[in-house]
């Protein structure tokens, strides 16, 4: 078992070294190994609500102040964890790729922005990300790094406890019109926006060889780009501690924990090449 993993991954590893345009998508656990919870996993839950109920518009508009005691959470969270070795081997391999001229993109699921604070450049964060924020009135859109983001959350979005809600006009607002602002996520039932979905098919189109790190494969758009380019007999490996819809169609396979794993396949400092 162990032999026939060492030679899928100097196989990929010669594969690697051939491509012209390296595409990465990556899902939530490529930041398990940071302590950032997965969505599909055991850390799914925050108080009683599985985290993909929260993630609507319709959740937001019952109840902004629960939404935004969720994502102050989230974003509380996330100041406090780092970057793995699995995010810091993709930014270096983009580091190398761009000195010889080549290309090498990265699509993330993630809003933790986590590949950002590693160091990779070439980033689509196709859900948005945890510290933008968007007025729900004129769309002004902006980067937030506030902590708290506004003084009403303050110790407040504790997975515990219930506290009373949140006074509409106390949660975050906008700078230009005052009216409430949303994280700048794509919600569960929204549109991925059309300019990052124009990258993406760019991207697409130009890749010769796709790596699938720590996502559950289930979610639209995300979920279907491995068999657009498995139809295009691109090769696909995929990095994940179990498998996957995209497993059966992934050229490799690689089982385990995307920290360990990804050093070995990217890294430039194993001499096989
Ligand atoms: N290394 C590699 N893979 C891992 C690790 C790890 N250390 N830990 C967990 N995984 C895998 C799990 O096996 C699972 O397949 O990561 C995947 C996480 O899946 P999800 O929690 O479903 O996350 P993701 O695929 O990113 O979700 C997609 O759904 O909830 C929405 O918008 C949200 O972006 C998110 C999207
Ligand atoms: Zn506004």
């Amino acid at each position: 078992m162990a032999s026939t993993t060492t030679g899928k991954i100097a196989e990929f590893r010669r594969l690697l070294s051939r491509a012209h345009s390296v595409l990465v998508l990556t899902g939530a656990g490529i930041s398990a190994e940071s302590g950032v919870p997965t969505f599909r996993g055991a850390g799914g839950l925050w108080r009683q609500f599985r985290v993909t109920d929260l993630a609507t518009p319709a959740a937001f508009s019952r109840s902004p102040s629960l939404v935004w005691e969720f994502y102050h959470y989230r974003r509380e969270l996330v100041r406090t964890k780092q970057p793995n070795k699995a995010h810091i081997a993709i930014a270096q391999a983009e580091a190398k790729f761009e000195k010889q001229g080549k290309r090498f993109n990265v699509i993330t699921q993630n809003v933790d922005g986590l590949h950002r604070r590693a160091g990779t450049k070439n980033l689509i964060e196709m859900h948005g990300n945890l510290f933008m924020t968007r007025c729900t009135s004129c769309g002004f859109t902006e980067e937030n790094n506030s902590s708290p983001i506004c003084e009403s959350l303050r110790n407040r979005g504790s997975p515990a406890e219930n506290g009373p809600d949140i006074n509409e006009k106390d949660l975050p607002c906008c700078r230009k019109c005052k009216s409430l602002v949303r994280p700048h996520i794509v919600w569960f039932g929204e549109q991925i926006w059309d300019d990052v979905l124009e990258k993406i098919e760019k991207e697409i189109q130009l890749c010769d060889l796709f790596l699938v790190v720590g996502t559950s494969s289930v979610v639209y758009p995300a979920a279907g780009y491995a068999s657009i380019l498995s139809q295009k007999n691109i090769p696909i490996a995929e990095v994940n501690i179990e498998t996957t819809p995209s497993t059966s169609i992934a050229t490799y396979h690689f089982h385990g924990p995307a920290a360990q794993l990804l050093p070995q396949l990217l890294s430039s400092n194993i001499d096989d090449e």
